[in-house]
């Protein structure tokens, strides 16, 4: 058997990059998608190259890209075994803040971008009885003062449970991974008491190395110190 395929959407950085790296040290293969097509490359470069690492330039909000992204998948390693939906970012607190092209850019990538993935990855997961999983966030589980980035991670919560309901029966398993405060590029100002981007991808991990039967449905992992 050909070593399980995993893909990530927003590999590029922070929680993506670093799941890309603990699921090659696991043994997977991996298709790193972004839109900085010269980071993934140098993260395919170190994850082992063309046989084991695919770099695949994808902007989420077209649809076409994510088709493209999936087909490329299945042409070079034949399947792809585990989906994780991960592209996104934020805004400031605050509905006067930000511009409303911000705005409509977020929840274009947030939540249009998720839900594209999993329409273009589900039919190659039905056929792998695969692992999807999308990142949420401890702002898609209770609402946050101001915030329409913590709305559209509600709505990836709830696409999350939609997915999972949807998917019954099938043998996909579906997980929805809810960080509170880690600290990546998603924060202009280097936070104080974050998480690791690592500590998700762990997390990540534990979900998809559960036996078949186990479908680990939500993981929300804040630092030990974080009151909302
Ligand atoms: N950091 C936190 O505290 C935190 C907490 C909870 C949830 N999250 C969520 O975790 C996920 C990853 O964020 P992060 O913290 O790891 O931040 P990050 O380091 O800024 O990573 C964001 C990733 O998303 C990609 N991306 C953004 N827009 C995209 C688009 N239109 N198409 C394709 N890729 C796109 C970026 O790559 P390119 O710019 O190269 O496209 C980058 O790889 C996000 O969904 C975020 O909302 C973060």
């Amino acid at each position: 058997m050909p070593d399980p395929v995993f893909l990530i959407t927003g590999a590029s950085s922070g929680i993506g990059a670093a799941t890309a790296h603990r699921a090659a040290q696991a043994g997977f293969r991996v298709v790193l998608a972004a839109r900085s097509k010269d980071r993934l490359d140098a993260l395919a470069g170190e994850l082992g190259g063309e046989e084991r690492a695919l770099a695949v330039a994808c902007d989420v909000t077209d649809f076409a890209q994510q088709e493209a992204m999936i087909a490329h998948t299945l042409l070079r390693f034949g399947g792809v075994d585990v989906v994780f939906a991960n592209a996104g970012f934020g805004a400031k607190r605050g509905f006067l803040e930000e511009t409303p092209e911000h705005w409509r850019d977020m929840v274009l990538t947030n939540v249009l971008g998720a839900a594209y993935t999993i329409r273009a990855s589900i039919g190659a997961l039905k056929d792998s009885r695969g692992h999807l999983l999308l990142t949420s966030s401890v702002a898609g589980r209770r609402a946050i003062s101001g915030s329409l980035y913590s709305a559209t991670k509600h709505a990836v919560t709830a696409m999350a449970e939609s997915a999972r309901q949807e998917l019954d029966e099938t043998g996909v398993r579906v997980t929805s991974i809810e960080p509170g405060m880690v600290d990546t590029p998603f924060f202009q100002n280097k936070p104080k008491g974050a998480l690791e981007p690592d500590d998700i991808a762990r997390a990540v991990l534990y979900a998809v190395s559960q036996p078949p039967h186990v479908d680990v449905n939500e993981i929300l992992i804040r630092p030990t110190a974080q009151p909302l």
